[in-house]
């Protein structure tokens, strides 16, 4: 599994959780975070590196896009050219938003990229036409969450100006549509209110990976031993080590440096 830093790590946490037998490899392109600025096609030329990475160096059975920047990027041709099952997040977050709303009123925040691609608005038309979505780009939320910040006056501040649409929108619930959003659920439900339901696609990306996994017949035999659990970094791998370990937990111990030549 891949995302540009830290936030694919709340991917990994459920993976972890719900698969503790699996084998997993996470790389964070912290040498090149954060990717929602960038233009689409940069971003997608990163997936396909990382991909090839992961196939060609770890023989991975599977690829999780743990990135909706990534995922509004690419999905569709690393899905096409690659020899392995890929999942993205997308899919899944549209999913928890759906089944989570009472009013069908809801919405979606995420980087400017992802906003902009319009990978969502599309998504919940062409499955739920039924549901309104308001969407809102939140620059600056991804840049507090690599720097560990996940609380502190100035993201509140920064939350309650770009926030402002939704609440203004009255949804009931908002889909945290960047990876790296859930680590700042509190800052967010705070300028929110509490009666908004806040989701997130990291346990429906787990439960899909699960449902292929046994469909194809890829599962590991439960119980053998545990997974072994790998992180790499494109960038500093001892502020990787420190950091990721505070947001993910114990199982991030050791971190190995990745370059892409
Ligand atoms: N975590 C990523 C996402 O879900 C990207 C953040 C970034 O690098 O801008 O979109």
């Amino acid at each position: 599994m891949f995302d540009s830093g830290f936030g694919g790590l709340t991917v990994a946490r459920a993976l972890i959780d719900l698969l503790p037998d699996e084998d997993l490899v996470y790389v964070g392109d912290t040498g090149r975070y954060p990717y929602g600025p960038r233009p689409l096609d940069e971003v997608r030329g990163f997936a396909h590196q990382i991909t090839e990475h992961l196939l060609a160096d770890h023989d991975v059975k599977l690829v999780v896009v743990a990135c909706n920047t990534a995922s509004a990027a690419a999905l569709g041709e690393l899905q096409q050219l690659s020899p392995v099952p890929v999942v993205g997040v997308i899919e899944p977050g549209v999913r928890s938003l759906v089944a989570a709303t009472r009013n069908g009123h809801v919405g979606v925040i995420g980087t400017v990229g992802t906003i902009g691609s319009g990978a969502y608005q599309q998504a919940v038309a062409e499955a739920h036409p039924g549901v309104k979505l308001t969407c809102a780009a939140c620059p600056g939320f991804v840049e507090f969450v690599e720097r560990g910040e996940t609380s502190s006056d100035q993201v509140h501040v920064l939350a309650e100006r770009l926030l402002a649409p939704l609440v203004d929108a009255t949804v009931d619930t908002l889909l945290l549509g960047c990876t790296h959003y859930p680590f700042l659920a509190r800052t967010i439900s705070d300028v929110m209110g509490r009666e908004v339901v806040l989701v997130d696609s990291a346990d429906e990306t787990a439960f899909r990976v699960r449902a292929l996994l046994g469909e194809l017949d890829l599962a590991r035999p439960a119980g053998e031993r545990p997974g072994r659990h790998r992180f790499e970094s494109s960038g500093d791998v001892e502020v990787f080590r420190r950091l990721g370990r505070q947001l993910l937990g114990p199982e991030l111990d050791d971190v190995g440096a990745v370059s892409w030549g």
